[in-house]
């Protein structure tokens, strides 16, 4: 039921009033692409402790070298066949680490790669790199296993209650676990798995906050540079990176592939020891990404304004309740939905007809027509897969034997339902996970726009968090910028049911995209909310066609 699976899923529902906008310009686009030699060079020779979370790195600085001699053999069946695969664990991918329990990686490498044999036409070469990555709420994510307990881990455990507490969830969509997880599925089909563990917004240090933002990026950013420095010795193709991620941890793998080699992230890499390699990838898909959170209130209010009712927090072993905004809440909303137009607008997206999508002051417009795309797309595949959808069911489409010929947008809005109290992300009174991702080394909780700041509500006022930090962290801002190695490769899904975030963000994020004339996948997954790895049969069937073209 998608209620029940949003609601539990979001524990989440801590956020409370209201939002801004933000500029979201580039702080970046004067700057180049890194190159390997770069991160020695002596402009980034001050590797301060601010971008350690004020932290320094007192021990013996940690070899990069990958020891192929580490590692255990483990099994897993496919059918009646076994597959033997080494596991390398634990591996530190950084020389300076901050924090050990997660900046470390799992490697998990097919046996016959060893004995120079072919596993799905793949060779020790050729063999594309899976890169799972375990973040969830802006939570701090550990390093995938494989095999290792009795109920192996998935690839995205989506998870992190985003509330303040932020005591984790396991996740009640997501990757399957045990025998179709992901990184099994992965083994399997004969790729290199390699998940790294990250930062997050509540890792301490020495009572200093050491894992806000950039920190989630800049590890899953060392991570690859390790895999790159290392591409000698760890069989597969590291030229051939795929990363995975659910939710915050979607929004950080598009990160990772929007934003390839970028200067930027350059003092943070430096400060933590990350090889001096190259981080761009060549292929990220991306779950249900809680992303462009500076941009994302007025998307959520121009989807949800005037539904005020919604679904309370359901702890687990809970009933989810419902409650309705109150007038502040409303008032927010009302103002984030005027913020939107501008943005839409400011984005020159075209359609893939090139006609540019323009929004008008109340919401309407050619823009729409991409949203309706999508809706009708999802409607209309599941149909083909055999699906019963009838108009009886779904009052807001239109469908005519057996083709979805128009969705009524307004109340297929009304039936996905309002999730988060306005506004969802900027959290006026500092509550919400995104508040906390924003924080420094000593100040927990930030605002990000100017909006939230303006209409602050928390006892402590504290000052917006720095505007090139933010950009650090949205990865709109670096498609279409020749200062960023961009993924050519885009797998792109969301909820058809899920209110963790509008449609229009990962929606505008794939038109983005293709408009660079990138390759992108993306689909609305029907019936389907909050989740990550919906189909890994489809999934690893595109993975496997752009690996091998
Ligand atoms: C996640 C979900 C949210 O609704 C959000 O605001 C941030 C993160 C998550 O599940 O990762």
């Amino acid at each position: 039921m998608k209620k029940t699976t949003i609601a539990l899923f979001t524990m989440f529902l801590a956020v409370l009033v209201l939002a801004g906008c933000s500029s979201n310009k580039n702080s970046s686009s004067n700057s180049k692409t890194l190159k390997a030699g770069d991160l020695s060079s002596t402009s980034y020779k001050k590797s301060t402790s601010y971008y350690r979370g004020g932290t320094t790195y007192k021990g013996k600085s940690i070899s990069l070298n990958f020891d192929k001699a580490k590692y255990t053999t483990r099994t897993i069946t496919s059918g009646n066949k076994k597959i033997k695969y080494r596991a390398y664990e634990n591996i530190v991918y950084v020389s300076k680490p901050v924090d050990k329990k997660y900046e470390t990686m799992n490697i998990y490498i097919p046996e016959a790669y060893f004995k120079n044999k072919k596993l799905n036409g793949y060779t020790k070469n050729s063999a594309p790199v899976f890169l799972p990555n375990s973040i969830g709420g802006y939570m701090p994510g550990e390093a995938t296993t494989v095999g290792k307990t009795s109920s192996s881990s998935s690839a995205a455990p989506v998870a992190g209650a985003p509330g303040a507490g932020g005591a984790g969830v396991s996740a009640t969509g997501g990757a399957p676990s045990g025998q179709n997880s992901a990184p099994e599925k992965a083994l399997k089909e004969g790729y290199i798995v390699a998940a790294p563990g990250a930062r997050g917004r509540t890792t301490k240090t020495n009572g200093k906050y050491t894992g806000k933002a950039p920190a989630a990026i800049v590890d899953l950013k060392a991570a690859v540079r390790y895999l790159k420095l290392n591409s000698k010795k760890i069989p597969g193709n590291q030229n051939k990176i795929i990363s995975d991620g659910t939710s915050a941890g979607g929004a950080m793998s598009a990160l990772l592939g929007a934003s390839g080699n970028n200067k930027d992230y350059a003092p943070y890499l430096k400060a933590i020891g990350a090889a001096d390699t190259s981080d761009d990838i060549f292929a990220s898909m991306d779950f249900c990404p809680i992303m462009n959170l500076e941009n994302a209130d007025p998307a959520y209010e121009w989807e949800f304004n005037g539904i005020n009712s919604y679904q309370g927090m359901a702890m687990p072993g809970t009933t989810a309740t419902t409650s309705t905004q109150t007038s502040a809440q409303k008032k927010y909303s009302n103002a984030l939905k005027k913020q939107f137009p501008d943005y839409v607008n400011g984005l020159k997206l075209k359609d893939d007809n090139g006609n540019t999508l323009k929004m008008n002051a109340d919401g309407t417009g050619s823009f729409n027509n991409l949203i309706k795309k999508t809706v009708m797309n999802s409607a209309q595949t599941a149909i083909d897969k055999g699906k019963n959808i009838t108009e009886k069911k779904y009052p807001w489409l239109t469908i005519k034997n057996k083709k979805v010929t128009d969705v009524n947008l307004a109340k297929y809005y009304k039936a996905v339902g309002r999730m988060k109290t306005a506004p969802a992300f900027y959290g006026v009174d500092l509550s919400n996970a995104e508040n906390q991702e924003m924080g420094t080394a000593t100040v927990n909780k930030k605002h990000f726009t100017k909006y939230s700041q303006d209409n602050n509500t928390a006892k402590n006022k504290t000052a917006i968090a720095d505007k090139s930090i933010i950009a650090l962290m949205n990865p709109m801002d670096y498609v279409g910028e020749n200062n960023a190695d961009t993924a050519s490769h885009w797998y792109i899904r969301y909820g058809e049911e899920d209110a963790n975030t509008s449609i229009a963000i990962p929606t505008i994020f794939a038109q983005k995209l293709k408009n660079e004339n990138k390759d992108v996948n993306y689909h609305l997954e029907w019936a389907k909310g909050h989740a990550g790895d919906y189909n890994l049969n489809e999934m690893f069937k595109w993975m496997n066609k752009i690996s091998r073209a």
